[in-house]
């Protein structure tokens, strides 16, 4: 399509308001959370934030180029920019694949968050005082986990309201929301954060996060930082292509993507400052897995003065949080359907939704069910060489996080790296900003997309299978 018929955002704001929206989510309060408590704190840490700088920023500049210069999603991209029957369009395939997975069990997590929004709203999370009654808060999490009934409908619903927004279209309207409700957050997490600034456990939750203890890091946790800095930054499937295609040949790419970044790290260090100093004051365990936030933030919850508006308004912000981001998924599976093979948004979202809905009922059981138990994911991380895995679930969040999006941020490093044409990669760098333009600053992104993020890549994989 050329640049006159394609839609464009209507302000840059626009698109950094939906790249925040898409970046921002489940990542950052859920997942970083409970990664960084699974893996010792500090090193892993420090390990994520170099991933974030080295590999994920260069490759973020590199996604919202490629879409901006094909005005295309993905596999439209990959396919424009080379000749016909080229495989590099294979990347934007995998990105594709990549999406249905990670949506179909992200879904089941905003399933939680919506579950709580009742419970908070019921004023389930409030006056706790002896540690009986404190402990009856965290079990509503280990009971909502066990039970497939509730599990599948909250997937359900969410998935619904996903699709019902991305057939008619208004996620302009749900990026106009994000304007209040994204910073509300950065504010509701400020001020949870400084509620645990008071509590005792609060040293060591700091040196906990920040202080370094390599001891606690494995192989198997760089692999984790690395993939998380991508699933976190929305990078590795296209979404950043996609949302980068509507934008106009005068927008600048550079600042914003380093804005961007810079806030979705900034909220996943604020969660952690929020959530660890609850558990250590509380004598929980950091390595409590997936159900961290559902568990410590509402034990603190209960034992704030107004904790049930608090926790109403926190899970009101998750869910909102994970909506964004499973727009972004969503789009980016629909748009190959609509782009590349003709159909209608209302069938290719509709049929796509359905399809990614069932695909992740597996995941929605995993708690409760034998069934989707520890046999795949076992069965993946051994043949990869490493003990991990509990349930679907869970094999699937590592096969897609951890190996699926870094490998398709390589495909896209190398691209944009090697195979576009440097004169007209610099020439459209220079559009919309001076970046293009000063030298150091091009060559320092260059090479750091040519060699240094690719090697990391490959170097955590072969190390995480234990061949390095
Ligand atoms: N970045 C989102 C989050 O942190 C998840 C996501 C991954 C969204 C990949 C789009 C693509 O929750």
């Amino acid at each position: 399509m050329s640049e006159g018929t394609r839609s464009h955002w209507g302000s840059k704001a626009g698109f950094v308001l939906a790249a925040a929206g898409s970046a921002v989510g489940l990542g950052n309060l859920w997942k970083f959370p409970y990664i960084t408590g699974e893996n010792g704190g500090g090193a892993f840490v420090l390990v994520y934030l170099a991933c974030i700088l080295l590999v994920g920023v260069p490759i973020m500049v590199g996604e919202v180029f490629v879409g901006k210069l094909a005005q295309k999603g993905p596999v439209g991209a990959f396919g424009d920019l080379t000749p016909r029957g080229s495989p590099w369009k294979l990347v934007g395939a995998l990105g594709v694949v990549t999406g249905f997975v990670i949506l179909s069990y992200y879904s089941v997590v905003a399933g939680w968050a919506m579950h709580y929004v009742l419970l908070a709203a019921r004023g389930t999370f409030s006056g706790a005082d002896t540690p009986e009654e404190i402990a009856a808060i965290g079990a509503h999490f280990g009971a909502l986990y066990a039970d497939p009934t509730l599990n599948v409908l909250w997937h359900v619903a969410f998935m619904a309201i996903t699709i019902a927004i991305v057939i008619a279209g208004v996620q302009k309207g749900v990026e106009r929301a994000g304007r209040v409700l994204m910073p509300a957050l950065l504010v509701v997490l400020a001020a949870l954060a400084a509620y645990a600034a008071t509590l005792s456990g609060f040293g060591r939750a700091v040196s906990f996060v920040f202080g370094l203890h390599t001891e606690d890091l494995t192989g198997a946790g760089v692999l984790e930082a690395l993939g998380h800095s991508f699933f976190t930054l929305s990078l590795g499937m296209g979404a950043m292509i996609t949302y980068g295609s509507y934008l106009r040949r005068e927008d600048g790419v550079v600042a914003t993507s380093f804005v961007i970044s810079g806030l979705d790290t900034g909220v996943a260090l604020l969660a952690c400052l929020a959530l660890f100093p609850i558990t250590f004051t509380y004598g929980m365990e950091p390595a409590a897995g997936p159900g961290l936030v559902f568990v410590n933030m509402p034990t603190a919850f209960a034992q704030m003065p107004g904790g049930s508006v608090w926790a109403t308004l926190f899970f009101v912000l998750l869910t909102f949080a994970a909506l964004t981001s499973a727009v972004s998924l969503l789009e980016v599976v629909a748009s190959y359907f609509i782009d590349e093979l003709g159909w209608s948004r209302p069938r290719a979202v509709a049929v796509l939704g359905v399809a990614i809905l069932l695909f992740g009922i597996p995941s929605a059981l995993s708690g409760g069910t034998e069934l989707f138990g520890s046999g795949f994911s076992t069965a993946i991380a051994g043949a990869l060489g490493q003990e991990r895995g509990k349930n679907w679930f869970d094999g699937l969040d590592y096969l897609a996080s951890n190996w699926m999006l870094p490998l398709g941020g390589l495909g896209l490093a190398l691209f944009a790296g090697w195979r576009l044409d440097d004169v007209k990669r610099r020439a459209a760098l220079s559009e919309g900003g001076t970046f293009g333009r000063i030298v150091p600053l091009y060559l320092g992104w260059l090479w750091l997309l040519r060699i240094v993020a690719p090697i990391a890549i490959v170097l955590v994989m072969l190390h995480a299978i234990g061949l390095l």
